[in-house]
């Protein structure tokens, strides 16, 4: 629950901004001055949290390898990765005598691996919807038959199609694969209704809990609820911990079984030369010398987040995603997708579109101008953005063929501007007034668009990056050397 305490003191809001690594930065603006930098690209990448940085500090002068070395400081880092396994498990409310928590790159990683170690057969279907990003669809059309459920005019997925695919497709389908919020539309799916339709068919869920993890609880249930997760992915880039790593938690059983997709250090109990005898979960799925410090940074995230208590920060982030879109719909010209009233079931992204401007222009003024970081395009979700653009089938195959043949300036997009639990409302503000001077044709640069990438820049504004981090410098110099070479 809510507490009245929270909700009421934004101070505790203000307090957690000085908790957010680069808050405080100051980024150059077209006209040559600099100006605030105002984050709203957190569905894309969060930054970090300073306890997450703090807790990297304290643990680097202990770092060693896990589970080979006998010296004390792999004791003391083995001990410690694996509580943050167990750390990740217990955020997303996982049976940890039943399931395995298996740490890997990212999630689009996570998918790939539970595709590969699903052991489909041919004629297994999963299903997916149209809201997904690419990675909770491409892994599934590599192993299997998939079945795509479309969407309502508002841009939902059509569950009652879904429960229809699910009954007549009895014995076929092996999993329902769907995210727990669009990273487009902010959409969240209806997880435990969707695990019951599955289950009642003998089919398992997988959750993309990409978007869902940093913003509302999450409960994976016991295994023998018929609304249990059976399998949840999640990354530490976009819960405060940019250092490297995502996590996969499913059922032990699973990965006890089959090879891991991977092979190489640390996945073995026994190799002979005919024959290698797997390592039990989740060694067995994480091969090589693992990623110990994104382990320790995802775990110190999630314990600040719980102790923030992820009931507030939901209530918190639907405040501010209410007052957006009061803002943003007074000004006129801006087009919305997805819902824009009923926030119930929608995490703080918001997507739209400028009349008469192309997203890509928009999104670079808004960051050159404004200072504003956002994020334009189809978002590695491209059926879902061209569904809810209407793009025809024709024109899609003419874009398609546009692109393919290196133009991508009709390429079809929106602007994404997506909140994290450190946004306020004057970060909506500086953003609505940055889309009013865009509407009333007052923004001051002149841009030019790359057809090859879409992207717009504007004339003159060639900012010194060097001037704010040393290691480009060298990574120019770099350049310089090896174009000398050739
Ligand atoms: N999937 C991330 C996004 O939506 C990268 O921006």
């Amino acid at each position: 629950m809510v507490t009245d305490q929270v909700v009421q003191t934004p101070r505790v809001w203000e307090d957690l901004r000085q908790e957010i690594v680069g808050c405080d930065r100051c980024v150059p603006v077209l006209d040559g001055s600099e100006r605030p930098y105002i984050f709203l690209d957190n569905a894309a990448s969060t930054p970090a949290f300073r306890r997450v940085l703090e807790a990297v500090e304290e643990f680097l002068p202990w770092y060693s390898g896990v589970h080979r070395g006998t010296g004390f400081k792999s004791l003391l880092a083995t001990e410690v990765f694996d509580a943050a396994h167990d750390a990740v498990g217990r955020f997303v409310g996982a049976d940890l005598s039943t399931n395995t928590v298996i740490f890997t790159k990212n999630t689009t990683e996570c998918i790939n691996k539970l595709s590969n170690r699903m052991n489909f057969r041919p004629g297994d279907l999963v299903i997916t919807t149209m809201m997904e990003h690419h990675s909770n669809d491409l892994p599934w059309r590599k192993n299997a038959s998939v079945l795509h459920v479309g969407l309502t005019p508002d841009g939902h997925p059509d569950l009652q199609l879904m429960r229809k695919l699910l009954e007549q497709n009895l014995g076929r389908v092996r999993l329902v694969a769907i995210n727990g919020a669009s990273n487009i539309t902010g959409i969240c799916s209806p997880i435990h209704d969707i695990a019951t339709w599955a289950h009642a068919v003998g089919a398992k869920v997988f959750v993309d809990a990409a978007q869902l993890a940093p913003h509302r609880p999450i409960s994976m249930l016991a295994d023998d609820d018929p609304r249990h997760i059976d399998f949840l992915a999640l990354s530490a880039h976009k819960m405060y911990a940019p250092f490297g790593t995502g996590a996969l938690i499913g059922p032990m059983a699973l990965f006890e079984k089959g090879d891991p997709d991977v092979v190489g250090g640390g996945v073995v109990d026994v190799v002979t030369l005919e024959t290698a005898v797997w390592n039990r979960p989740p060694h067995k799925d994480e091969a090589g010398s693992p990623n110990v410090v994104g382990g320790i940074a995802l775990a110190e995230a999630v314990t600040l987040l719980e102790s923030i208590g992820m009931e507030n920060i939901a209530a918190h982030e639907t405040a501010l995603l209410a007052y957006a879109y009061r803002r943003l719909k007074a000004i006129p010209g801006l087009q919305f997708y997805g819902p824009t009233e009923d926030l119930s079931d929608k995490v703080g992204v918001i997507a739209f579109n400028v009349e008469g401007v192309h997203h890509a222009l928009a999104a670079a003024i808004i960051g050159t101008e404004g200072a504003i970081g956002v994020r334009n395009g189809c978002f590695c979700a491209h059926p879902y953005v061209k569904e809810l653009l209407h793009v025809s089938p024709e024109d899609d195959r003419i874009l398609a063929a546009e692109v393919i043949a290196g133009n991508k300036s009709r390429m079809p997009g929106l602007v994404r501007a997506s909140l994290g639990c450190y946004n306020n409302e004057a970060d909506i503000d500086t953003l609505a007034e940055m889309l009013e001077r865009i509407v009333r044709k007052e923004y001051k640069g002149t841009y030019v668009q790359d057809r090859a990438t879409g992207t717009f820049r504007a004339k003159g504004f060639s900012p010194d990056f060097e001037k704010y981090f040393s290691f480009v410098r060298l990574a120019a110099g770099r350049e310089r050397r090896h174009s000398e070479a050739s």
